[in-house]
C-alpha cells in the first residue's frame, strides 16, 4: 500500500471507520493518539501502550525543538529509534505551544519569536523553520504551522490571523523536502461559520493528505464548538483524514466521530490520571475522595487493563493520597485504555452500522445517572 493512503471500509451515518497507512504502520481510525509530548507519554512505557491499544502518539515540536535539539533527535534514530516506540508518530508544529504556554514575544508575518522557557533565550519559529524541526524529529505526520487564535477574538483579528496562516501553509510546503512524511494543513477562524468556510476552502485548494481542525476546545462553548465540527467535516474530502485538535473529553469524543472526525489528541487522560482522577463509563471519579479508599473493586468493571485487573479501587486511592507515583502512572494507563476501548467499541458498531445506537447508550450511561 501507498504511504498515506487513506481507505474508508464502513460508514453508519456520518461517523466511518478507516485505514490510514504510514512508513511505520496502519493505523484504524477514528481512534485517539496519547500526547507524548518530550517524546515520552508521561509515566507509560511503549510497551505499555502497545498493549491497551495506542497505535501513534504524538510529540511537541516546541519542547523537542529547546531540549534536547532537533539534531540530536535526528542523531539518535529521530523519534522512532530516540523514544523506543517504533511505530508511527506525528508532530505538532510548535505554534500553539507557543501561544497556549505564554511565551509569545511577537508574532508577525515571519513568524513568531518567543522566550525559551528554560534558559530566557529568544527563539524564532517559522514555517520553514518548523518544517526543518519536524523532518528531523521524523514523525510520520507533521503538521502545518499555524495560528491557533485565543477566544474570544475580534473577527478582523480572526481573518487576519486565518489569512496569514493559509500564507503559512504555503511557505511549509514548499519547505518540506522528505516524501516520507505527511503534511497536514491546519484550519482556523475560530467559531465564526463564514471565516471557517473560508479557511477551510481555501486550504483545501492545497489538496493534502490529511486536513485538521484547528483553533477550537480553547475555551468557547461547547454548542459553538459542534457546529464549527459540523461545518467542516461536511466540507472536509470523504477520502482524506479528518483529525480534530485538542479534543479527548469521552462525551465529545463520541459527538464529534458521529460527525465523522477521524483523528484526535488531547492531554486530558494522562493528565487527569496524574491529577488522581479515573474516566469510567458514567464519568470521572476523583480517587482523592475518601469513600474510594474502601472499595474493593477496580476503576472500571470490566476494563481490561492492568491496573483493573490488578489493583482496587482502594489501594489506588491511598497511592493517590500518599503522592506515590504509581497512583498516576496506573490511571493514566486505565484512562488511555479506557479512551482506546471507547474507539475500538464506536469502530465495531460503525462496521455493524450502529453508530447511533452505539452513542445513544453512551449517552444514557454517561448522562442518565449519578456517579
Ligand atoms: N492543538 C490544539 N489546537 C491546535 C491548533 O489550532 N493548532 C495546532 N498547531 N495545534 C493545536
Ligand atoms: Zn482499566
Amino acid at each position: 500500500m501507498k504511504p498515506f493512503a487513506f481507505s474508508v471500509e464502513a460508514q453508519s451515518g456520518r461517523a466511518r471507520v478507516a485505514c490510514l497507512f504510514t512508513p511505520h504502520g496502519v493505523v484504524e481510525t477514528p481512534l485517539f493518539m496519547p500526547v507524548g509530548t518530550q517524546g515520552s507519554v508521561k509515566g507509560l512505557l511503549p510497551k505499555d501502550l502497545k498493549e491497551i491499544g495506542s497505535q501513534i502518539l504524538l510529540a511537541n515540536t516546541y519542547h523537542l525543538l529547546l531540549r534536547p535539539g532537533p539534531e540530536r533527535v535526528r542523531a539518535l534514530g529521530g523519534l522512532h529509534g530516540f523514544a523506543g516506540w517504533r511505530g508511527p508518530w506525528l508532530t505538532d508544529s510548535g505554534g500553539f505551544q507557543v501561544m497556549s504556554l505564554g511565551h509569545l514575544r511577537r508574532i508577525d508575518e515571519e513568524g513568531v519569536v518567543f522566550q525559551n522557557h528554560l534558559d530566557g533565550s529568544l527563539i524564532r519559529l517559522t514555517p520553514e523553520r518548523s518544517l526543518a524541526v519536524q523532518e528531523a524529529l521524523g514523525a510520520d505526520i507533521v503538521m502545518a504551522f499555524d495560528e491557533c487564535p485565543p477566544y474570544p477574538a475580534s473577527r478582523d483579528y480572526l481573518k487576519a490571523s486565518l489569512e496569514r496562516t493559509l500564507r503559512w501553509l504555503e511557505r511549509s510546503l514548499k519547505a518540506k523536502t522528505r516524501e516520507d512524511q505527511a503534511l497536514f494543513g491546519i484550519t482556523q477562524g475560530g467559531t465564526d461559520p463564514e471565516l471557517r468556510r473560508l479557511s477551510t476552502e481555501e486550504t483545501l485548494r492545497f489538496d493534502l493528505p490529511g486536513y485538521a481542525i484547528g483553533g477550537l476546545a480553547v475555551g468557547e462553548p461547547k454548542e459553538a464548538m459542534f457546529r464549527i465540527v459540523e461545518l467542516s467535516t461536511r466540507l472536509l474530502p470523504e477520502a482524506r483524514p479528518r483529525y480534530l485538535m485538542g479534543v479527548g473529553h469521552p462525551e465529545d469524543l463520541v459527538a464529534a466521530m458521529g460527525l465523522g472526525v477521524d483523528l484526535f489528541d488531547c492531554v486530558y487522560p494522562t493528565r487527569t490520571g496524574r491529577f488522581g482522577s479515573a474516566l469510567v463509563p458514567e464519568g470521572r471519579l476523583n480517587l482523592k475522595n475518601a469513600r474510594f479508599l474502601e472499595e474493593k473493586g477496580p476503576l472500571e468493571e470490566g476494563c481490561d487493563c492492568y491496573a483493573c485487573q490488578t489493583f482496587s479501587r482502594g489501594y489506588i486511592a491511598h497511592l493517590v493520597r500518599a503522592g506515590e507515583m504509581l497512583g498516576g502512572i496506573l490511571l493514566s494507563l486505565h484512562n488511555l485504555r479506557y479512551l482506546h476501548r471507547l474507539t475500538e467499541e464506536a469502530r465495531r458498531a460503525i462496521r455493524e452500522g450502529t453508530y447511533g445506537d452505539f452513542a445513544r447508550a453512551f449517552a444514557e450511561r454517561r448522562f442518565g445517572k449519578e456517579v
